[in-house]
């Protein structure tokens, strides 16, 4: 489905007009449907329905209070890599003792305050991190919940700095060790074994490299039994790819089918950490055109959202499809542009070789924006961060207001 409907060939996002947007917020700025947020984590609730499981959304993507806030009291669990996203759900009004802390770096504070808040596991990944949660919890008279994040050496077929569960990622243990990793942990006092992850990596189109990672982990999980070492839960990541242009994309149920497949039977929770997928196509950048230049070689397109906005081009060579909002000047003729911003920088782009019809001062649309996109924005060239808009039927809601260069400088001070 997709997130504009044209009403008399105006686009609206659920009962608002993205021009009405624009005027009232301002551009750039990100917009958000509740209704394709819900939408999205409903197919995983639907696809789920079956057995005993836990949706954690993983905050990376987008970590906006009110979008936290809509999945909590959807009912999920959350999927956090530092310690300002426990304090993001917590402030969301997420239930700490559905949370996740994955990532390979916690800092001691990290460890201490995600044992004060209750979480329910530290998925673990590597061997000095046992240790270092151990001593942390000892020191607090408590016992740190676990998982070990196993490296399953699976290829998910997708961009290189995405992939994460190949044996040269920086990710997780070694397969082969973490049969003796689980018994090192299980002996000591201060940790209690939770469960078993494993994440492969993201915008993952097949789900085969998911699902023999799933079958790689359920071995472990059987000779671990066999020791003894039993788990309550068992933590499949995320990484369900969206539809960015013409990607062949499977229904939620259908990707989740062959993991489920392999787990038919167990009775052990199943937890997913999705994030690209329940936001990703439910939020898209709004920006204007502010100047057209026609250069020898090629049309450009400057808008006033750039990489700071939006980094995943620039870093990725990611495609996200680019529309033009309003059907105004049909009198132009398509022209094929390099849309980039403002910043100083060849790597500022947002789209190569767009054909559109376009005047200064047109609206235009960045679709699939809605995951890592706010999210790894940055303030580069000195640049306010856009402002956030969620709609939910016929009312728009800001839900963060764009920042003012005031702001920026207040934290800065000069030599005395
Ligand atoms: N769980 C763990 C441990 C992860 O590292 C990630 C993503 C997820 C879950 C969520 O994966 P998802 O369902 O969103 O694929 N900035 C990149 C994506 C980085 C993904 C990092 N880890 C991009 O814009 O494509």
């Amino acid at each position: 489905m997709s997130l504009i409907t044209n009403l008399n060939g105006e686009p609206y996002v659920e009962g608002i007009a993205l021009h009405a947007i624009a005027d009232r917020f301002g551009t750039p700025c990100y917009v958000y449907s509740r209704a394709a947020l819900t939408a999205a984590f409903d197919a995983y609730r639907a696809a789920l329905a079956t057995r005993n499981a836990r949706i954690c959304y993983a905050v990376k993507a987008n970590s906006n209070l009110a979008i936290l806030n809509i999945f909590a009291r959807l009912g999920a669990g959350f999927d956090i890599v530092s310690g300002g996203e426990l304090a993001r759900v917590i402030a969301a009004g997420g239930d700490p003792a559905k949370v996740i802390f994955s990532g390979v770096g916690k800092s001691r504070a990290e460890m201490r305050q995600a044992l004060e808040a209750g979480i329910h596991c530290f998925n673990v990944e590597s061997a000095s991190e046992i240790d270092q949660l151990n001593a942390v919890a000892s020191a607090m008279g408590m016992r740190a919940p676990i998982a070990l994040r196993v490296n399953p050496n699976v290829d998910p077929k997708t961009h290189p700095y995405i992939s994460t569960g190949l044996k040269t990622s920086k990710f997780g243990v070694a397969f082969d060790t973490a049969r003796e990793l689980y018994h090192r942990a299980h002996a000591l006092p201060h940790l209690v074994i939770r469960g078993i992850a494993c994440h492969i990596g993201s915008q993952l189109l097949d789900p085969q490299p998911a699902a023999d990672a799933a079958g790689k982990v359920l071995e472990l999980v059987s000779s671990l039994a066999a020791d003894g070492i039993v788990f309550e839960h068992i933590d499949l990541g995320g990484g369900m790819g969206i539809r960015y242009h013409d990607e062949h994309v499977l229904a939620t149920a259908d990707y989740l089918a062959p993991l489920l497949a392999r787990l038919a039977g167990r009775e052990e929770m199943l937890c997913v950490e999705p994030g690209r997928s329940l936001v990703g196509n439910a939020g898209l950048l709004l920006t204007r055109v502010e100047v057209l230049k026609h250069g020898e070689e090629k049309n450009f397109a400057v808008v006033d959202a750039a990489m700071n906005d939006l980094a995943r081009p620039a870093l990725y060579d990611a495609w996200h499809d680019i529309v033009k909002v309003g059907s105004g000047g049909t009198a132009i003729t398509p022209q094929h542009y390099e849309i980039v911003g403002p910043i100083c920088e060849s790597g500022d782009f947002l789209g190569h070789d767009r054909e559109l019809a376009l005047a200064e001062g047109d609206l235009l649309a960045i679709l699939s924006a809605g995951a890592y996109g706010m999210a790894m924005s940055s303030n580069y060239n000195t640049r306010p961060r856009a402002a956030e808009v969620m709609v939910d039927g016929d009312h728009m809601h800001l839900i963060r207001r764009r920042e003012t260069v005031a702001e920026l400088l207040a934290l800065e001070s000069l030599l005395p």
